[in-house]
């Protein structure tokens, strides 16, 4: 491979250095680019553009690769389960036993939340979205941590601030659920695993007997492996960008709960299930959908169906597919949305729009299809994506702070007026 890339700008030729990754990919380093030539780049929404290099994630597009470290996402999602997998991405290798044992005792010890988080939660309206809820109380932290304010106080700080989001934002999200049903909130049980505790302090209620299902517990557990991390999305890029301001971790992890709401991004899964649930109360027509999601003159979109990377298939949502069906089956459950999803996706994959366009599946196709299997409600969809994606926010941040990455600053191409002078309109 050449070292250089060479571009022309007015016939004057550029030399920029060309940079390979561990699986090979390359990309031009135009980090000198103006200093030599006087002009940027241009990429609206980084299509093009990589933002960092990055030890955490590999994603390969077109053939359809995640992995975590160098494990596979389908061996991690079979073998391993959630907190391990966390550990993998914030610390970079696999734990050993003890390292286990003290990452989630380190958790155990935070699970807890201070009383007064209940003030700032009953300042909310039933009504109010839990991702909104979740993002607030997040922020919240640097007032009741005022210590986490500071990114570089010490690296027992920082790791003091993982844990405790990593501890406290499972109950964050079942209060949040609690707050909007009007139920009294349950507090956190350690005896139980992460996600087993999460499931008990969003579904027991007084007076009645609650037991975890296992089945539930191992699909969730599964599917939060699946939502850990995925290399410089908009939420993860939004969490790098705010922590590059060294803004504290919670103030950058709030940030990300925010972009990742967007129906674009994290919402599709909610957003998926109310289009399945509108295709079926419009009996069932899934042609038409399909018809208004190729019409260039309608805002529709088929929720869940395309990808910025993935331009064959996304891992995920073939796990998550078949997830879907064992779940369903285990629990007893027929699901006709289930089967609208399946008839949605046959026609698109099979609709020269969506093949010539490169869209498929993604991570939010099928997982809401499981999240009402286990009984979590759609306005929480999205909120499960976030306990999800929580290492990888933590691992993205960790990981622009030990590079000492300078603050992002993008540079534009400005295209409004040109000097004019003051015009004094009140006399007009
Ligand atoms: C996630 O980045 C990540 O890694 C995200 C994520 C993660 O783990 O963090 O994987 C999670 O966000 C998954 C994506 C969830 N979003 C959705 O399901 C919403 C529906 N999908 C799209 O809006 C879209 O596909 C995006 C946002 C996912 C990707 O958008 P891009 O890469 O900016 O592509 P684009 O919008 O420029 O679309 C390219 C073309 C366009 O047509 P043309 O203008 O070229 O004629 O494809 C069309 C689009 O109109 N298109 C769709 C479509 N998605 C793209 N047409 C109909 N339905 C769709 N879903």
């Amino acid at each position: 491979m050449a070292d250089n890339a060479e571009i022309k700008v007015d016939g004057k030729s550029f030399e920029l250095p060309l940079v390979k990754g561990s699986e090979n990919e390359i990309g031009i380093d135009i980090s000198k680019l103006r200093g030599q030539s006087g002009v940027i780049t241009l990429d609206p929404g980084f299509k093009n553009t990589g933002s960092t290099s990055s030890g955490i994630t590999y994603l390969d597009g077109e053939n359809g690769i995640l992995r975590y470290r160098g494990y596979s996402i389908e061996e991690l999602a079979e073998k391993s389960n959630f907190l391990e997998v966390s550990y993998l991405l914030v610390n970079g290798e696999l734990p050993n036993k003890q390292q286990y044992e003290n990452f989630e005792s380190s958790i155990k010890k935070h699970t807890l939340i201070h009383e007064d988080v209940r003030k700032i939660l009953e300042g909310f309206p039933s009504n109010a979205h839990p991702m909104g809820v979740l993002s607030s109380l997040v922020c919240s932290m640097t007032a009741f941590y005022p210590e986490s304010l500071d990114p570089n106080r010490s690296w027992d700080a920082v790791n003091l601030s993982i844990a405790r989001i990593m501890a406290k934002l499972p109950t964050m999200a079942a209060w949040a659920y609690k707050n909007e049903q009007g139920h009294p909130v349950n507090y956190p049980d350690n005896s139980l695993s992460y996600t087993e505790n999460f499931l008990k302090m969003m579904f027991a209620v007084p007076a009645e007997d609650f037991e975890v299902d296992p089945v539930v517990a191992d699909a969730l557990d599964k599917l939060l492996i699946l939502h850990a991390d995925h290399e410089q999305n908009c939420s993860a890029s939004t969490v790098r960008i705010v922590g590059s301001s060294h803004a504290s971790l919670y103030a950058s992890i709030s940030a990300g709960i925010n972009a990742l709401w967007g129906p674009l991004h994290g919402g599709a899964n909610q957003a998926v299930i109310e289009m399945l649930e509108d295709i079926k109360s419009d009996g069932g027509d899934v042609d038409k959908y399909i018809k208004k999601a190729k019409d260039k003159n309608d805002p529709f979109r088929l929720m869940g169906f395309g990808h910025r990377v993935y331009k064959n298939f996304d891992p995920r949502a073939k796990i998550i597919k078949k997830a879907a069906d064992d779940v369903l089956e285990r629990l007893g459950i027929q699901d006709p949305i289930l089967e609208i999803a399946k008839g949605l996706e046959e026609v698109a994959l099979n609709d020269e729009y969506f093949v010539e366009k490169k869209l498929y599946p993604n991570v939010d196709f099928y997982s809401g299809i499981i999240y009402r299997a286990l009984g979590i409600p759609t306005k929480m969809f999205t909120v499960m994506f976030a306990i999800g994606r929580l290492p990888g926010w933590i691992a993205q941040w960790k990981e622009m702070r030990e590079n000492k990455e300078p603050i992002g600053r993008p540079r534009q191409i400005y295209t409004g007026h040109t000097q004019r002078s003051y015009v004094d309109m009140s006399k007009r």
